[in-house]
């Protein structure tokens, strides 16, 4: 009996803090993307990218893809809004042409570069549905 009193508190934590984590995803949180999604994601990005966005992602002709300008446009919406127009509009000269998992790389990657952290598993579909975009501190 004693060690259930000891107990319970402790487990009610754990689970408190699962569902913490789970529901607010920012930099505190686990990563939500692999670094070699990111890493390939890079690739994509200086090949079919970086002459319209910038090689730091400043924006040259294309709007920057990272700092507080971008972030601030996109606060509130999720990483699957994103998703969605790099996978249907994107690269401007010829649209949809990346394949499903190129997509989520090059997503990856600029979420790397807006310095969500990397974590130890791969970002999917589903998962960016559930990744908000904020500020990262
Ligand atoms: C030929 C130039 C060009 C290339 C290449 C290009 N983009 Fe773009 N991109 C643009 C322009 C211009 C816009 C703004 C379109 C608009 O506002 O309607 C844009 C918009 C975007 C946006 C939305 C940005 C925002 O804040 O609304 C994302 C994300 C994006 N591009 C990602 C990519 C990715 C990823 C690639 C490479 C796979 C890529 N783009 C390749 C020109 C380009």
């Amino acid at each position: 009996m004693k060690l259930v009193r000891v107990l319970a508190p402790l487990v009610l934590t754990l689970v408190a803090s699962a569902a913490f984590t789970t529901q607010s995803l920012n930099a505190q949180s686990p990563g939500v993307y692999s670094a070699a999604q990111a890493s390939a994601g890079a690739k994509i990005f200086a090949a079919q990218c970086s002459m319209c966005h910038g090689v730091k992602l400043e924006g040259i002709s294309g709007p920057p893809l990272a700092g507080g300008d971008f972030m601030s446009k996109w606060t509130g919406q999720t990483a699957d809004d994103l998703r969605d127009v790099i996978a249907t509009q994107m690269p401007l000269t010829s649209p949809a042409s990346l394949k499903p998992p190129e997509v989520l790389q090059v997503l990856s990657y600029i979420l790397e570069q807006n310095k969500y952290p990397a974590g130890e598993t791969d970002l999917t579909a589903a998962k960016t549905k559930t990744v908000k975009i904020a500020k990262q501190s």
